[in-house]
């Protein structure tokens, strides 16, 4: 019996039309969510190159028959809609009509189907858009559709694509959103004959968790199941110790579809406010269930979109449902216990770098005008004498001494524990402490990552990490660049690696956390390598810088400012916020009218 049939032009003018398919990735979404509606079971993903030579979805659902596997191909044949009143009350992923058409003019498809009732199953060849050849086979109940060459005949969108690997990417987001949205469904996904995951399809959402994105994260998530006034909210949020420096582990659902929508993002982490750390980013995983009618799912082709008719009302149900199980479960939100080893822990309380005998003395005053303060210098140390004993046995970086951009100056002393007060000859400066570490630290890197010297420090015990399988490909793929900023990696077997050596940066913090946002950074940037390698060295640098709020004594403070005083820019951090702020001490004097 044919169940597919062209909508009525009438139907056609009220769906937001458009061009679906702008890259592999959106092949493969199309593909897998025709799949969910034919009520599959299994679906199995297998990519080649990122999706640009093949793409094969196969499926255990309900099949095409034979009469309509043709018609399945024009545009706005559908079986899920018959007419536009349906448009109110969409229960399936597609309704448009349009995927199939859309994807078939692009590319060379075969299609594969056999619906329960039917003996044999049928094959239809298509070539950009035209039928080559259709005819009968055995075949499994089920439908698989293979997409061959995408856009070999549309050279300037091939053009536009990104790389196999960001595609990838792409794709893996795609299948793993799917995957996630449906934990029903069991699928398997594989890129470049490799097996990514299998979910299990036992239709739980903490297992569907624990396939794709491994032990770690689902080690550190908290259900969350609430109802607020018209609208059900089910999922997880993951605590601090797995939340990004990036939104790439959120999620939203929609009635099981995924979508992408600021106000839900924005109430989750309003929710979270003051429990993570600024730059970070929640992990969640939320099904939202609303009354279709509140929602019009109907706004764009990628339908990545929806509308709701209440925007106040879903943003003040997820900020509610958030806060109040983070607030019954804040045990969980401590921060995770800090990963020590012998990593000295604090910059200046290391053995070589924080005593200014007599050789560093030289160095900094290297110059005869600096003699003076090379005296300064002195006399503070003797003061400080007693606090620098204790600091760990490694060998640090020597100080490069370059020309100062700035004079010598003088410690006046810290205020708020924030700014160090200087003063020069004739300037006072306040100098913001974090901000001119990070310069200083930044600097320092980047040098020794040029002068492929970057030290890095065995560990006792290596650290074990699990990891997405896309977090491992990464990893994998950047393994030398680690290598390079001082952190030795091995396999440790399906999504774990083991951290052997890790980059000495100072002021101890966690190695993870590093790891992590060095991990985001080189997923955000991965088509700019030198960006990636510029924000990775700032990211350790941040890390490993004194913050605001630190107390510092007089002898950090004085080699914080020579060290800045000696920076290639000393002037703004990385991020180019000013590290220093002069005024005159004529100013000064205009202020207090000494002079007029
Ligand atoms: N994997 C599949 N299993 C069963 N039927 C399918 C499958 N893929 C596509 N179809 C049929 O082909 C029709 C056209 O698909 P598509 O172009 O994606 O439009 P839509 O999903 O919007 O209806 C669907 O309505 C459905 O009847
Ligand atoms: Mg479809």
């Amino acid at each position: 019996m044919k169940t597919i049939h062209v909508l009525d032009s009438k139907t056609i003018n009220k769906i937001a039309a458009g061009e679906v398919i702008e890259k592999p990735a959106s092949v493969v979404k199309e593909l897998v969510e025709n799949s969910i509606d034919a009520k599959a079971n299994n679906i199995t993903v297998e990519v080649m190159h990122g999706g640009i030579s093949s793409i094969r979805i196969s499926d255990d659902g309900i099949g095409i028959n034979k009469e309509d596997i043709e018609t399945a191909f024009l545009r706005h044949a559908t079986s899920k809609i018959k007419d536009d009143k349906d448009l109110n009350t969409i229960n399936t992923l597609g309704f448009r009509g349009e995927a199939l058409a859309s994807i078939a003019c692009v590319s060379k498809v075969e299609v594969i189907s056999k619906t329960k009732d039917s003996l044999t199953g049928r094959k239809v060849y298509i070539d950009g858009g035209k039928i080559i050849k259709s005819e009968d086979c055995g075949c499994p109940d089920g439908t698989t559709i293979t997409v061959k060459e995408l856009f070999f005949n549309t050279p300037a969108r091939l053009k536009f694509l990104k790389s196999e690997s960001r595609e990838g990417i792409y794709i893996t987001e795609v299948v793993q959103n799917l995957a996630l949205s449906h934990p029903n469904v069991s699928f398997r996904y594989k890129a470049n004959e490799k097996s990514y995951f299998i979910t299990k399809g036992d239709g739980d959402l903490k297992s569907a968790i624990l396939s794709i994105y491994g032990k770690e994260i689902y080690n550190n998530i908290i259900y969350l199941n609430s109802s607020v006034d018209f609208i059900r909210i089910e999922g997880y949020v993951g605590n601090s110790t797995i939340a990004r420096a990036s939104r790439t582990h959120q999620s939203i659902f929609i009635n099981g579809r995924y979508i992408k929508n600021k106000t839900i993002t924005a109430a989750v982490e309003t929710a979270f406010k003051s429990m993570l750390t600024i730059n970070k980013f929640p992990f969640f995983i939320l099904n939202i269930y609303v009354n279709p009618e509140f929602i019009d799912v109907n706004v764009h082709p990628s339908k990545l979109e929806i509308k709701f008719q209440d925007e106040q009302m879903v943003f003040k149900a997820v900020y509610k449902s958030v806060k109040d199980v983070l607030l019954s479960k804040s045990d969980i939100l401590e921060p995770p216990i800090k990963f020590t080893s012998n990593v000295p822990p604090m910059y200046f309380k290391q053995g070589k770098m924080d005593v200014f005998n007599d050789k560093d003395e030289n160095l900094y005053s290297s110059n005869k005008n600096e003699q003076n303060e090379g005296d300064r210098i002195k006399e503070n140390n003797d003061v400080n004498s007693n606090i620098n004993s204790n600091g760990a046995e490694i060998d640090s970086p020597e100080i490069k001494v370059s020309p100062s951009k700035i004079e010598p100056l003088s410690i006046v002393g810290q205020l708020h524990f924030t700014y160090i007060i200087a003063e020069g000859k004739d300037e006072l400066y306040m100098i913001d402490q974090h901000a001119a570490h990070e310069r200083i630290n930044y600097e320092k890197l980047l040098n020794e990552y040029k002068a492929s010297s970057i030290k890095s420090q065995k560990l006792l015990t290596p650290i074990i990490i699990d990891l997405s399988f896309d977090e491992k490909e990464t990893v994998n793929k950047n393994i030398d660049l680690f290598k390079n900023i001082g952190f030795e990696i091995d396999d440790f077997g399906s999504n774990s690696i083991s951290i052997r050596a890790i980059p000495i940066i100072y002021g101890n913090p966690n190695i993870k956390d590093v790891f992590f946002e060095i991990l985001s950074e080189i997923n955000i940037n991965e088509s700019d390598v030198l960006n990636t390698i510029n924000k990775v060295i700032y990211t350790m640098a941040c890390k490993s810088s004194i913050k605001a709020g630190d107390k510092l004594n007089n002898m950090e403070m004085i080699k914080l400012v020579e060290e800045l005083r000696h920076c290639e820019n000393p002037y703004t951090c990385p991020h180019g916020r000013p590290t220093i702020i002069k005024t005159t001490f004529y100013e000064l004097e205009k202020k207090f009218k000494r002079v007029q």
